[in-house]
């Protein structure tokens, strides 16, 4: 066989006949729907706590503006200056995490860049040079990107366990919000930790297993859920949305959190 770098050619954009642009169309719909609400709520900058519970696209509220939380916006650490909402302070770590996900650039390099649709279907761009240049060279900090993710997710499983307080901040609560915020952070988790660096980081640039059981069990156990990563891609992504939207409706008074205990 002779190896090439062009295109068989042949008149055919593609030899499929499998409807292979339905994975992509719902890829495009599904990240245009959370792409479309969730600027909305990072730009209403309001109705984003609902005492004991806080929107994780809000937290760590940062900025002093923000609404008084828990006795205090306890994590404000810019000044009055900044005017615009409080979620684009935060926003910006979890939204680069996802944006550098080797998941999500496929998702989106096929739903809205076509390059390439799908597997054994034609390139429509004259010009490819991968993730060689700027800016898409910049996927590579997605190590990095996973570093930042690690502590807030920490944040958002602090906010869960505040979610045991009632209003007046006294522990024994549990609402509905409190299972939707303690679901979303265990998706949080599962999808961060099954995240391909953290898999490398944690099983990586090793002679020997044996050596190493403890990172080999780790390597194993982040493995399992790696092969999942798509999945609690989409699953945490949904998740997220649904923690904000409730916080969204209780704060706004569409109805009150149904207390469990
Ligand atoms: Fe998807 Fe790292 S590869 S989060």
């Amino acid at each position: 066989m002779t190896a090439t770098t062009t295109r068989a050619e042949i008149p055919e954009r593609t030899l499929r006949t499998d409807r292979w642009w339905l994975p992509q169309l719902t890829t495009t719909a599904g990240l245009l729907v959370f792409i479309g609400y969730s600027t909305w709520r990072a730009f209403e900058g309001a109705h984003y706590y609902a005492a004991p519970y806080v929107s994780p696209f809000y937290s760590p509220c940062l900025a002093a503006r923000c609404v008084p939380m828990r006795g205090g916006a306890d994590w404000a650490v810019v000044g009055d200056w900044w005017r615009l909402s409080p979620a684009l302070l935060v926003l910006v770590f979890p939204l680069g995490f996802r944006l550098t996900c080797y998941y999500y650039r496929k998702a989106y390099y096929r739903a809205f860049w076509a390059s390439p649709p799908a597997c054994a279907v034609g390139e429509q761009h004259a010009r490819y040079t991968g993730e060689t240049r700027f800016p898409l060279i910049l996927q590579n900090l997605h190590r990095y990107f996973f570093y930042l993710a690690i502590p807030v997710a920490g944040i958002l499983t602090y906010d869960a366990v505040l979610g045991f307080r009632n209003a007046a901040g006294q522990w024994g609560h549990a609402g509905l919000g409190t299972l939707v915020l303690l679901g979303n952070v265990a998706l949080i988790w599962a999808y961060t930790l099954s995240c391909h660096s953290c898999r490398h980081i944690v099983g990586g640039r090793l002679r020997h297993f044996s050596r190493h059981p403890v990172r080999y069990r780790a390597w194993q156990l982040v493995g399992r859920l790696n092969a999942r990563h798509m999945q609690l891609a989409w699953l945490s992504l949904a998740s997220v949305g649904l923690a904000d939207l409730y916080v969204y409706l209780v704060s706004s008074g569409v109805f009150a959190d149904p207390k469990l205990f």
